[in-house]
């Protein structure tokens, strides 16, 4: 069993997946188990999760496909002071790939991958009542992160994805979210395909001081 620090640093968003090698479903649960310790608003735990596995995946990542070959999803603009993240992101995930700047047609395959799931056998997608506020949002993140990282402890690979979001019909219509579930995110969840070189990128991070401020008197 890894220790905290050692998950925390081994975790890596997934970007390509053991298409046959499904998650034994008591990995899940015990990873959920953990993850539903997370904080919340008023012990709220607002997080609701739907995952799909087998024909139920197979179908929503066919209508998830079918809708993106239509048109791009929605999922807001970054603002333009934030833009440069997504920009240096790209250059190092698409590089790490071999994907050369210009080549649109091979970012669109790559981008496309998000609606497979990269291939994952499991598929969640994470919802909040729409009623619930920013604070909720944040129970929600802990309660995620908690369970990528008791994932991570057991071997299993995961990737958040706004961009499954980004098409919210088609996830209600697949997966039966009522109206009143405000869709958040996907994720993926699997066996990391180790000879992906994306799957071993460490995204840097920006320093503390660019983020954090101490005042003392
Ligand atoms: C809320 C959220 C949404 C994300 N959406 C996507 C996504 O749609 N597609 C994707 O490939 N990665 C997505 N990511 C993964 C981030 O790009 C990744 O966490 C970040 O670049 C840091 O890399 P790391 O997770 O490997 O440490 C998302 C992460 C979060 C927390």
């Amino acid at each position: 069993m890894y220790d905290l620090e050692d998950a925390v640093l081994s975790r890596r968003s997934t970007r390509l997946f053991l298409r046959d090698k499904p998650v034994p479903q008591d990995v899940v649960t015990e990873a959920l188990e953990l993850a539903v310790r997370a904080p919340s608003n008023s012990n709220i735990q607002p997080w609701r999760v739907v995952f799909a596995s087998g024909p139920a995946r197979g179908r929503l990542v066919e209508a998830l496909l079918e809708e993106a070959d239509k048109g791009d999803p929605q999922v807001p603009p970054l603002p333009a002071e934030f833009a440069h993240f997504r920009r240096d992101l790209g250059a190092t995930l698409y590089g790490s790939m071999g994907v050369a700047r210009h080549d649109a047609e091979a970012r669109r395959i790559a981008v496309r991958r998000n609606w497979e799931f990269f291939r994952a056998p499991l598929a969640a997608v994470v919802c909040m009542h729409r009623d619930l506020g920013y604070a909720d949002a944040l129970g929600v993140g802990m309660f995620l992160q908690t369970f990528m990282l008791a994932l991570t402890a057991r071997g299993v690979g995961s990737c958040v994805q706004v961009s499954i979001a980004g098409y919210p019909d088609v996830i209600r219509e697949q997966l039966g979210v009522a109206e009143d579930m405000r869709i958040l995110c996907g994720v993926s969840i699997g066996y990391p395909d180790r000879d992906f070189p994306a799957n071993s990128l460490d995204v840097p991070r920006s320093p503390l001081a660019d983020n954090v401020t101490f005042l003392d008197g």
